[in-house]
């Protein structure tokens, strides 16, 4: 069967018309691949939906087909973003595929050096600020609202339409809806999406609803605390927002769902990084693996029984962020001569076929 896109693929939940252009880069139906080892390791039946496998390689892909289709149909020539890498690589992508132009604003220093390659070869012009996140999105949407500029953050709600499809995948894939929905939380705007998408999905197909769990990180917990963070900090940079944009819309969903946000420490993220790597052969970014990391605290604290079905949402590609992958490993390439000898000898003790 062939798959043309999010546009085509739920144009009846999405707001489509005669004159959206046809925008694509075959974005969504991403795997849903269920976690074996992991789901056998703690008495559960867990999923995680691979969103790194979507064009630019993460989620944003699913809101950004949508919110530039939009701008386009509307007469905008330009988006502009704030971004702590993927937002930027997403935008440019689909500008560039749009014939519009693209401006991203990033905070300095602090972005994945694959996605900071992503919005250079996509061609967007890139200003990088000695700020956060929130600094930089403060500054985006007063510039948009000045000027005749597309603001495509997901406070543009053409984003979060986009994004609610990868809550219709989970759905059909599983025959229903899970029992917990893990996700990253950052700007907040994708809980929200999923939030939304579950619950449209449930009032047309009777599919259930999860519990959505979302998980912040520790140094960036602005929710969990129920305070501003001015100085947000973690080594999951996608995820070092202070203020989230969408902060009311994620309280609804986790309330009105029976979930939680909650949110996991730098070394928990670490560890589910390299725990889903090397036990399943999958490799999301270090935020990404927020969604991991706080299932693994709740069913370790028992907040979580055993037996129920989990989805738990990668939300982006562990290539964006080679440098986090080289520098908290021990195991890195050991340097060796250019002779078969030398790594015979390291290999000793392998008995001979
Ligand atoms: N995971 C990844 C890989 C992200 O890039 C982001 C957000 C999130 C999770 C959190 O999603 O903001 O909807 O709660 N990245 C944004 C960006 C902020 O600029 O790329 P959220």
């Amino acid at each position: 069967m062939s798959w043309d896109g999010l546009l085509k693929a739920y144009k009846d939940y999405l707001p489509v018309n005669e004159r959206t252009p046809d925008l694509t880069l075959n974005e969504g139906n991403t795997p849903l691949i269920r976690l074996s080892n992991l789901s056998e390791q703690y008495g559960v039946d867990w999923y995680v939906k691979t969103e790194g496998t979507n064009p630019t390689g993460s989620f944003k892909d699913r809101g950004m087909v949508m919110a530039v289709a939009k701008a386009k149909e509307e007469g905008s020539n330009t988006v502009m973003c704030a971004s702590t890498g993927n937002t930027s690589a997403a935008a440019a992508a689909y500008a560039a595929r749009a014939g519009m132009k693209s401006i991203v604003v990033i905070p300095e220093g602090k972005i994945a050096f694959g996605k900071l390659a992503q919005a250079v070869m996509y061609g967007a012009e890139i200003y990088s600020i000695p700020g956060n996140f929130d600094d930089a999105l403060k500054i985006v949407r007063s510039v948009c609202a000045k000027l005749p500029i597309t603001l495509v953050n997901s406070v543009n709600p053409y984003r979060l339409e986009g994004q609610k499809t990868a809550a219709f995948e989970v759905c059909d894939a599983l025959g229903s809806a899970p029992d917990i929905l893990s996700i990253p939380v950052g700007n907040a705007g994708n809980i929200s999406a999923y939030w939304k998408g579950f619950t449209e999905y449930h009032e047309k197909k009777q599919t259930g609803l999860p519990q959505m769990r979302g998980f912040e990180a520790e140094g960036a917990a602005a929710i969990v605390r129920n305070q501003v963070i001015n100085q947000p900090e973690t080594i999951a940079t996608a995820i070092r927002i202070g203020n989230p944009a969408s902060w009311e819309l994620a309280v609804a969903a986790a309330d009105q769902s029976g979930g939680k946000i909650d949110e996991v420490t730098d070394d928990e993220i670490l560890e589910a990084y390299r725990l889903i790597a090397r036990k399943e052969g999958i490799f999301a970014e270090p935020a990404s693996c927020a969604s991991i990391a706080g299932v693994i605290k709740q069913l370790k604290s028992g907040e979580l029984p055993k037996g129920i079905r989990i989805v738990s949402v990668l939300t982006g590609n562990g290539l964006k962020d080679p440098n986090t992958a080289i520098d908290y490993n021990e195991i890195k390439p050991i340097l060796l001569p250019n002779e078969e000898d030398s790594i015979l000898e390291r290999l000793k003790g392998v008995q001979p076929v």
